[in-house]
């Protein structure tokens, strides 16, 4: 035993600790593994969480990535035991990841719950799987720490770089506007994905790796070194270390993760210009927790911080750019003014130790407050008789110009609907149009899947049209773009005012005032809403991980966690097995 853990009696003592049948049970079953017997002697044991999958490629270095964990924590005295959680990729999954998001929080708590561990490291990194598991290990609260995938390799295309979905968008939409030919495009599939890791624009994944960062729930650096890069290993070496001083110093997450680290963490979100998902996942993490946490915040506290980070895709470059030029550390040292330096971090320190000494090493990429990339960053929340419960945008991401704008509404029932019918040629739409597509919330699709970012229509495209106002209650990927509003609450199926919008309704979205309205009397609003409830067909989804999933979730605005999980339940399980 380390002189750590001396006094101490840790939870997994409640199986290997014991001198009886159970015991007995717990002990023996392990040492089929090759464990000699004084592993059993009261030291940590320390859980490996790891969605490493051949399907979710974004994580495919962590089986890896564990090991190099494993060494750390044996060198520190502990005893480290890999779990697999189920992983969801999100290029992968159908209909979409994040129905599945909630399922591998709930996989997750159960496993570090169920199993005797005193503490766990987490390994993820695809978009979801950074939020699944940060919910699920927030239910149950032991010493935590998060090592993500890490970015792939910058991508590269005829002598350029290119980024992860960024410029699958950009790309697609050049074929369509007769800019790129199909063999051209096709040639660009190669070179984008050039290693294990996550994508390597400001996407979700690498919102959600930064965020984690920022609020102190990794080691320094954990966001942003590239996934093949040798200090990934290192770093996950000294997590290994790290997890094993956690459990000594009896340090949870909940101790960690707190308002202010959430405050940080938002604030770090608009720097970096971060996805809009991170919205839906950190209500859905601060629901866990307990923590007071607003969509309004999101708005509020982004509300003076600029764009600093000049990363794909409201800027230039990508993320192992960001990593050269200092990583998070230096962009909350740029960011100094506006963060609470007490906020705690994993190791025990303050977040402030993290990055009092970084240094900015690219100016191009990290950029001060007086010289940000853009004046405005973050996430507006919009309100309205079109949003009563809220929809969200991003404004680094959107056309200044079509941030004030009233245009006429060209409706799509579905996504299904949307894709017959968006390059009919015959289709009433014009650039000053408003794209409208229902059917795509948390209940609707179901799973709300990223398609928010709806391709303008062909017509257009050749004339030179390059963004429109959409709106949708759907989500869009971290890595797009546009003048595009997202999250629409409550969704269409769940009968919020979206679902009764006409092709030719007049739709004003005011970004500056933070408004989305339709021009409708609230008698006709009623009227058509009396309508549509009148005319709802069946549930679709009568049994399995879907019904209960629709039966369960709750909406954008409260971060589409499922109702029965939002809260924790600690680590306690009195009951034996045998
Ligand atoms: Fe996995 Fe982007 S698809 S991180």
């Amino acid at each position: 035993m380390s002189d750590g853990n001396a006094g101490k009696r840790l939870r997994s003592s409640g199986s290997y600790g014991k001198l009886d049948r159970d015991g007995f049970i717990h002990r023996s079953w392990m040492k089929s593994q090759g464990l000699p017997d004084d592993v059993f002697d009261g030291r940590p044991v320390i859980g490996i969480c790891n969605t490493w999958s051949e399907i979710t490629p974004c994580n495919a270095g962590l089986r890896d990535i564990a090991e190099h964990v494993k060494r750390g924590v044996w060198e520190a005295g502990g005893l480290p035991l890999e779990f697999p959680a189920i992983s969801l990729g999100e290029t992968q999954m159908r209909p979409t990841a994040m129905l599945f998001r909630n399922l591998l929080a709930m996989d997750v708590e159960e496993s570090i719950r169920g199993n005797p561990i005193d503490g766990v490291v987490l390994l993820g990194g695809c978009d979801k799987t950074t939020p699944g598991q940060m919910m699920g290990a927030a239910s149950v609260d032991l010493p935590t720490i998060v090592i993500s995938s890490g970015p792939m390799l910058n991508g590269k295309f005829r002598g350029k770089d290119i980024g992860s979905g960024t410029d699958v968008w950009k790309f697609s939409e050049a074929v369509r506007a007769g800019e790129m030919t199909l063999p051209e495009f096709m040639s660009a599939e190669s070179g984008m994905s050039r290693s294990p890791g996550t994508c390597m624009t400001m996407g979700t994944a690498s919102t959600m790796a930064s965020i984690v960062e920022a609020m102190g729930m990794s080691l320094p650096y954990n966001a942003t070194i590239p996934a093949v890069d040798a200090r990934r290993k290192a770093m996950s070496h000294e997590t290994g270390r790290a997890i094993v001083r956690m459990v000594q110093d009896g340090r949870t997450m909940s101790q960690v993760v707190t308002r202010a680290s959430f405050e940080n963490a938002l604030r770090v979100h608009a720097a970096i210009g971060g996805s809009t998902n991170a919205v839906v996942h950190l209500l859905a993490l601060a629901g866990r927790l307990g923590i007071e946490l607003t969509l309004e915040d999101f708005d509020v506290l982004s509300r003076d911080v600029p764009l600093l980070v000049d990363l794909q895709p409201s800027g230039r470059f990508l993320m192992e750019d960001l990593h050269y030029a200092g990583g998070v550390p230096a962009v909350m040292k740029a960011l100094e003014p506006f963060l609470d330096p007490t906020a705690l971090t994993v190791t025990g320190a303050p977040i402030g130790a993290q990055y009092e000494q970084a240094e900015v090493w690219n100016a191009e990429v990290i950029r001060p407050l007086d010289n940000p990339v853009k004046p405005d960053s973050g996430i507006w929340v919009l309100r309205g008789n079109l949003a009563p419960g809220g929809a969200v945008m991003k404004p680094s991401a959107a056309s200044p110009e079509l941030c004030s704008h009233t245009g006429k509404a060209v409706v799509f029932e579905t996504i299904e609907d949307f894709r017959a019918r968006i390059d009919d040629p015959d289709l009433d739409v014009d650039e000053t149009s408003i794209l409208v597509l229902k059917g795509c919330g948390p209940k609707g699709y179901p799973g709300m899947p990223e398609v928010g970012n709806m391709p303008l229509p062909t017509k257009l495209l050749e004339k030179g049209v390059k963004d429109m106002v959409r709106i949708s209650d759907a989500r869009m990927s971290g890595t797009a773009f546009g003048t595009v509003i997202l999250h629409v609450s409550p969704e269409a199926d769940a009968g919020g005012p979206l679902a009764i919008v006409q092709n030719g309704d007049v739709i004003t979205l005011d970004g500056p005032g933070r408004s989305l309205s339709l021009a409708i009397s609230d008698a006709e609003l009623e009227n058509r809403l009396a309508v549509w409830r009148a005319n709802q067909p069946p549930p679709k989804y009568t049994r399995g991980y879907a019904k209960l999933y629709v039966d369960h979730v709750l909406q954008a605005d409260k971060g589409c966690d499922l109702d029965f999980l939002v809260g924790a339940s600690g680590s306690i399980v009195t009951r034996e097995s045998h």
